[in-house]
């Protein structure tokens, strides 16, 4: 069972893979629909307020066939219209969304009664019977077919399954072409009711399969009302044929040529293809496991039924039937494997009983015919039980394990015709027996289902008809009992005798009434050979005639034994010797007929009931018509109206608390939006909120069961106003938790991001700090073996001073060459980097230098570097000079006299500067300009040339070595009229003895002398000059006349 359910699930689960497939079941939801009852109508009767009205039943069913809704249910029966046209409802698609779907949970269909039958089966694992019941021509055997194909796709298959189904479905086309036929009403016309089981087993796979027949209508094999058609075989065999078949056979391909396949006069029909239809059939009886002789013994039988129907008798001159060589007698002796001398005495002879001895009476030729027919129609008719059989062993299933089984039960339903035969008598007779049987079952499940809810049952006023079906069929009293008896009455009965007795033992029954029977008024609507039942349906007038030959079905016996000696193994199959006692009369037709719907009710009892109700819009077979008084006819005698009232007598409908509160819990406000209890005392809270009646529901244990449609119609009506404002709502609420939800899902995010950011700030930082303790680490290492030879340890720490120590060095070089003290000081291992580049900036500094020095500077430079090259180290305050820059004079040619320049200059003067010349003799000081020729030194003052000193003259410089200003110039003085040396001061010491130097070209004319100097005053005079250091700068003549010097001491530097 779990597998089943497994197979079940998936199956569903297949079918509705796509939302929109879901979506599309919710809108078709068949509780849903319940809001477009005015469109189309109410899909359950029961739910029909005026369940009464046949009108208001009408107008339901003629709204929804408009709108091709053509299945509507009466609680779990289900009526169908025929369309007459093909409706896209019975794809593949369609039996997967019906597989596995409560009942009430989709539109009314085929698939939904099945599928829930099946399923109801496999969980309750008992049987169950589907009766599809209605006039010819509304759709029963295409319902039962819609039935087969969906257990075929529904169920668990194999391959060997695939085998059981395969027959199962293949068994109908052979059934229809042997027992189906075109009528007035339907060119496919079912003519025998057909009882099909189809067996489960406990996976719920189809295993096997059983059949019954009931009632062939043999009559038509020798005769056809206008516009109708023999069985379907012998036009399929006569038109689909394969020539050497045909051949072998005897027949032509002709159907005209065969007097049973003409007397409707339309062999041909537009809407039957027989030659496509007979491949089906050969194909079929393959599959169904016929073998090929059992194929060309049951052809043999069809093709001797026509020879049999060509057969024509002679009368001889005494009247009796003779039969002279016919052809059809040589055929039929072959197909038959019957001698043509036993069939022609056969035919045309029977047997009679005479005391002792039998002696054969000859017929008249309407006998022979009479006879032949019979045998024509017993021929067949044994045949097709034959074929069912046959084809139930091909069905069985071997296997004794239990099984249950679901039986399709194909019947036709109440005829009501003009004038109404034997064969309609049966029919309804067996359709009264159905009636009981339904309303036997109904009353006992709707009185189980309040059992079992703990309902106080209520007694449901509802027509019995077992009063209808004694009247049939009780023993001795019955119809049927009256008319055996009259059938095998010796002496002269006739139809008209039994319609006597009848009358005689009727008489007085309420649902009985013949034309002497009947009051004044009812008497008009009879015919003296009439008879009237009021059948459950309605009344129905039979018309006696043919009841006693019908009911007969006579064969005579030796026609029998004839057939017995058939070569032909189904013939002699069905012709079996042990055939009851042949001297006894047979079971007539009724009684078989009763015995077999005995035996149809104990099959059926013993299973659960299902109902298909088939109604046909119009005569006219035509899509889209919908014909009021044909279809009110229908439901009458189809039972609709009866049915329907059995079902409302109770509770027009019930529903399971939880489907119930599900749909309905938002029109209380204790049980919306969830309810917390149980759902029953949920729905007991919400019919109460509904104010609901008493009167008008009861609580059952599971179910809810509620009265009258009106008061579900209102809860309905209520809960489409409710469903308006709660969408609202419920919008509103969904907008603000979608909002909620995109908050809380931004707000998870930003603090995942903010986690995630932090994260990897903190391992940014640890690593970080990671790095920077090893990059400590390391530097601490280098540093603590800075000293040792470059390792690994100390490379990347001595990198670093490297680098921070010539970084520091970049910002803080010298800025001049002069600044020797700014170089910074090196750590160990830059010691000899730094010496090499000290010395290449200092290099670098000197060439910029250089660079920028003009060549006036550089003259002075090289006039400076003269003056070094003389006075360094020499004389005290050089130093002081060094920074001093020269000038090119002290005295522009302005500040010269112009006297004194007309007398120079063409001499050209390169250099002035003011002295203070110290008298030789008494030391006076006067101011004078000193200014150099090209040839000669002149002491000027003001106007006037106070001495030249011609180079070649000038013996040389002297100058002390202390920080004075004095220099003596010594002169060549022969002539004593000249004046002496010169004793001079000049602030621009070194700068004028420097020119002189360059000017005299004498660079070594000058001497630096220490303490004091000689010099001349007049040639043989001599005078002398002291230099010595003090405190204070004096010159003063000393007391020895000396001219003393006092300078003050230099500052070291
Ligand atoms: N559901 C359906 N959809 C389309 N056409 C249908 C449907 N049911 C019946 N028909 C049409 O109606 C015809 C008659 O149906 P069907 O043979 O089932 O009737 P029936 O009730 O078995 O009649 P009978 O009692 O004569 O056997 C079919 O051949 C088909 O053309
Ligand atoms: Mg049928």
């Amino acid at each position: 069972m779990a597998l089943v359910h497994k197979h079940y699930r998936q199956r569903r689960a297949l079918s509705f893979k796509s939302l929109e497939e879901r979506c599309n079941r919710i809108l078709r939801n068949m509780e849903g629909s319940l809001t477009a009852r005015d469109r189309v109508g109410i899909q359950d009767f029961v739910l029909l307020d005026a369940y009464t009205s046949e009108s208001a039943f009408l107008d339901n069913l003629r709204k929804r066939f408009h709108e091709n809704l053509i299945y509507t249910y009466i609680g779990t029966l289900l009526v169908s219209v025929n369309p007459y046209k093909e409706l896209d409802i019975y794809s593949k698609k369609q039996m997967d969304i019906y597989m596995g779907v409560n009942f009430f949970e989709l539109p009314p269909h085929i698939y939904a009664l099945a599928d829930n039958v099946y399923r109801t089966m496999l969980s309750e694992f008992n049987h169950h019977f589907i009766l599809i019941s209605g006039e010819s021509g509304a759709g029963k055997t295409e319902a039962s077919k819609k039935i087969l194909q969906f257990y075929a796709v529904s169920c668990p298959s194999t391959k060997l399954l695939d085998n059981v189904r395969d027959r199962l479905l293949l068994s109908n086309p052979v059934l229809e072409a042997f027992g189906n036929a075109k009528t007035l009403k339907n060119d496919n016309s079912s003519r025998f009711g057909k009882y099909m089981d189809i067996q489960f087993d406990h996976q719920g796979a189809a295993v096997g399969g059983h059949i019954l027949s009931y009632l062939l209508e043999k009559s038509r094999v020798v005769h056809q009302n206008h516009g109708e058609r023999n069985f379907h075989i012998f036009y399929q065999l006569v038109e689909g044929g394969e020539e050497d078949l045909l051949r072998w056979l005897g027949l032509q391909r002709n159907c005209q040529l065969y007097s049973y396949l003409v007397q409707g006069d339309c062999a041909k029909v537009s809407s039957i293809n027989d030659k496509t239809d007979w491949k089906t059939v050969r194909k079929a009886l393959d599959v169904i496991d016929f073998s090929e002789s059992n194929i060309e013994n049951l052809f043999g039988i069809i093709a001797s039924v026509l020879h049999l129907g060509n057969v024509k008798f002679e009368a001889d001159h005494k009247g009796y039937a003779v039969l002279n060589n016919s052809p059809e007698i040589h055929w039929l002796s072959k197909l038959l494997g019957i001698p043509a001398q036993v069939l022609q005495k056969g035919l045309t002879h029977r047997k009679i009983e005479a005391k002792t001895e039998e002696v054969l009476s000859p017929f008249t030729v309407e006998h022979a015919v009479y006879a032949r027919d019979a045998l024509a129609k017993a021929i067949y008719g044994r045949t097709f039980t034959w074929l069912v059989n046959k084809i139930n062993e091909s069905l069985a299933n071997k296997d004794s394990s239990r099984k249950t089984v679901i039986g399709l039960l194909d019947i036709y339903g109440f005829e009501v015709f003009h004038v109404n035969s034997f064969e309609q008598f049966c029919i309804n007779y067996c359709n009264e027996k159905l009636q009981q049987l339904f309303i036997e079952l109904t009353l006992k499940s709707e009185q189980e289902e309040y059992e079992m809810e703990g309902i106080e049952w209520e007694p449901v006023p509802y027509f019995n008809n077992k009063i209808i079906c004694d009247l049939v069929e009780e023993k001795y009293r019955g119809i049927i009992s009256i008319l055996d008896e009259e059938c095998l009455r010796p002496g002269e009965a006739t139809d008209l005798t039994f319609l006597e007795k009848l009358e005689r033992t009727m008489g007085g029954h309420p649902h009985f009434v013949t034309h002497k029977l009947a009051d004044q008024k009812t008497r008009k609507t009879l015919e003296r050979g009439d008879f009237r039942l009021l059948h459950y349906a309605g009344e129905v007038t039979y018309c006696v005639v043919g009841f006693l030959d019908k009911n007969n079905d006579l064969l005579y016996r030796n026609i029998k034994e004839v057939m017995r000696q058939s070569k032909n193994a189904i013939v002699k199959h069905c012709f079996p010797s042990s055939e009851p006692d042949t001297k006894r009369r047979p079971e007539t037709v009724a009684t078989q007929f009763k015995a077999s719907l005995v035996g149809l009710a104990e099959i059926l009892m013993a299973k659960e009931p299902w109902y298909v109700r088939c109604l046909k819009p119009n005569d006219g077979k035509q899509p889209g018509r919908f014909d009021d008084v044909l279809v009110r006819h229908q439901v009458k005698y189809l039972g609709l109206m009866e049915h329907l009232r059995v079902r409302r007598a109770g509770f027009a409908y019930r529903r399971r608390y939880e489907v119930f509160l599900q749909r309905y819990k938002p029109l209380c406000p204790d049980t919306w939006p969830n309810w917390k209890g149980t759902a029953a005392e949920g729905v007991e809270l919400l019919v109460k909120h509904l104010g609901y009646k008493p009167n008008e529901y009861k609580l059952g244990r599971t179910k809810i069961f509620i009265r009258h449609p009106r008061t579900l119609f209102a809860t309905e009506d209520a809960f489409e106003i409710c469903k308006h404002e709660l969408a609202t709502r419920i919008q509103a609420k969904y907008k603000g938790y979608r909002e909620k939800g995109n908050f809380l899902k931004q707000k998870e995010a930003a603090t995942k991001i903010e986690n995630c950011w932090r994260g990897l700030k903190a391992r940014k930082e640890r690593e970080k700090r990671a790095w920077a303790v090893k990059v400590i680490k390391r530097f601490i290492k280098g540093f603590m073996t800075r000293n040792q030879p470059a390792c690994l340890d100390n490379s990347e720490y001595l990198a670093f001073v490297r680098q921070n120590y010539l970084t520091r060095l970049k910002d803080n070089l010298p800025k001049s060459v002069l600044d020797q003290n700014t170089w910074l000081t090196p750590p160990p291992i830059m010691q000899e980097t730094s010496q090499l580049l000290k010395a290449l900036y200092t290099r670098h500094m000197v060439r910029k230098y250089v660079r920028g020095v003009t060549p006036q500077k550089k003259m002075q430079l090289q006039l400076k570097g003269l003056t070094s090259s003389m006075f360094k180290g020499r004389k005290e305050n050089y130093p002081y000079s060094v920074c001093r820059p020269f000038l090119d004079t002290r005295i522009s040619e302005e500040d010269i006299h112009v006297k004194v320049l007309q007398t120079i200059r063409h001499e050209r003067i390169k250099y002035g500067a003011p002295v203070v010349k110290y008298d030789r003799n008494g030391f006076r000081t006067r101011f004078r300009q000193l200014i150099f020729t090209q040839t000669a030194a002149y002491l000027v003052e003001e106007a006037k040339v106070k001495q030249r000193v011609e180079y070649n003259a000038l013996k040389g410089v002297s100058v002390s070595n202390l920080s004075d200003n004095f220099l003596i110039l010594h002169v060549t003085c022969e002539d004593i009229k000249k004046k002496g040396d010169l004793v001079l001061q000049c602030d621009f010491l070194f700068e004028a003895l420097t020119k002189l130097c360059v000017v005299a070209n004498k660079q070594n004319c000058i001497k630096v002398v220490q303490g004091s100097v000689r010099f001349d005053i007049q040639p043989g005079r001599e005078g002398f000059v002291d230099f010595k250091s003090g405190q204070e700068f004096m010159v003063y003549r000393a007391k020895n006349g000396h001219l003393m010097v006092e300078s003050k001491k230099a500052k070291s530097r």
